[in-house]
């Protein structure tokens, strides 16, 4: 079953002498439950696409399907709706929010959602994350993997239906990297999610199902490594 279409994506910044047109004509499909990874030199368009499929950021031209919604073709509340029930998002600086503690953090999307927080759910994802023993601390407070984690349970409470990880180990070291693709892995598996993921680590790109390569804002390669 496909999950995500997109069609003759074209996305354009600023105008005249200085435009710069970062994603050129990019089509392809994701099936359901497959791992995606995005791969592709430094401005060649990965985070640009990856936040128009998550519906942060909107097209110049072209189509993005999600489970047969016309993302761009929501009005703004359905939008944001579609974004917090639908994507996970995760970055390579974690973004949580600093004043929030861990548990707070991990349940925000659901209480922004007006849905109650499933307390077998969430001890269940903490044990997962490692985070029992750290749900009263705030962010600043954690290590970078332990961070990482955090916004991973963030982005996965609401079981969205794709997952999208712009660098999500850019900013660790190796074992805390490992552990990190792990925890993506295990849930990927577990939960039949449909995972993309952007890196610059070829050994992570290697774990994918597939291989897209980004040049210059058009997919150069399209491979799939394991079927
Ligand atoms: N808000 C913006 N305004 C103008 N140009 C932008 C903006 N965001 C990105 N760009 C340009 O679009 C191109 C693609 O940027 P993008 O961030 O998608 O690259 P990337 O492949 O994610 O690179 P990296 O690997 O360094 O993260 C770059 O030339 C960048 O300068
Ligand atoms: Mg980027």
């Amino acid at each position: 079953m496909e999950l995500l279409r997109v069609q003759h994506l074209c996305k354009s910044y600023g105008e005249g002498e200085a435009k710069i047109d970062a994603l050129r004509d990019i089509s392809f499909s994701v099936q359901k439950g497959e791992f995606v990874a995005i791969v592709g030199p430094s401005g060649s368009g990965k985070s640009t696409l990856l936040h128009i499929l998550g519906g942060v950021d909107s097209p110049t031209s072209g189509k993005v399907y999600v489970d047969g919604t016309d993302v761009y073709g929501l009005n703004e509340t359905a939008l944001a709706v579609f974004r917090r029930r639908q994507i996970g998002l995760i970055y390579q600086f974690y973004n949580l929010i600093p004043v929030l503690n861990v548990q707070e953090n991990l349940t925000l999307p659901l209480l922004l959602d007006d849905r109650k927080v499933d307390n077998g759910q969430l001890n269940r994802l903490v044990h997962t994350l490692g985070l029992a023993d750290r749900l009263k601390h705030l962010p600043n407070q954690l290590s970078g993997g332990q961070q990482q984690r955090v916004s991973i349970g963030r982005a996965l409470i609401a079981s969205p239906a794709l997952v999208l990880a712009d660098e999500p180990t850019g900013n660790l070291d190796s074992k805390n990297s490992g552990e990190i693709i792990a925890l993506l892995k295990e849930f990927h598996q577990n939960l039949n999610q449909t995972l993309i993921i952007i890196t610059h680590d070829e050994r992570i790109a290697l774990q994918a199902d597939r291989i897209i390569a980004i040049e210059d804002g058009a997919i150069a390669r399209d491979e799939v490594i394991r079927p």
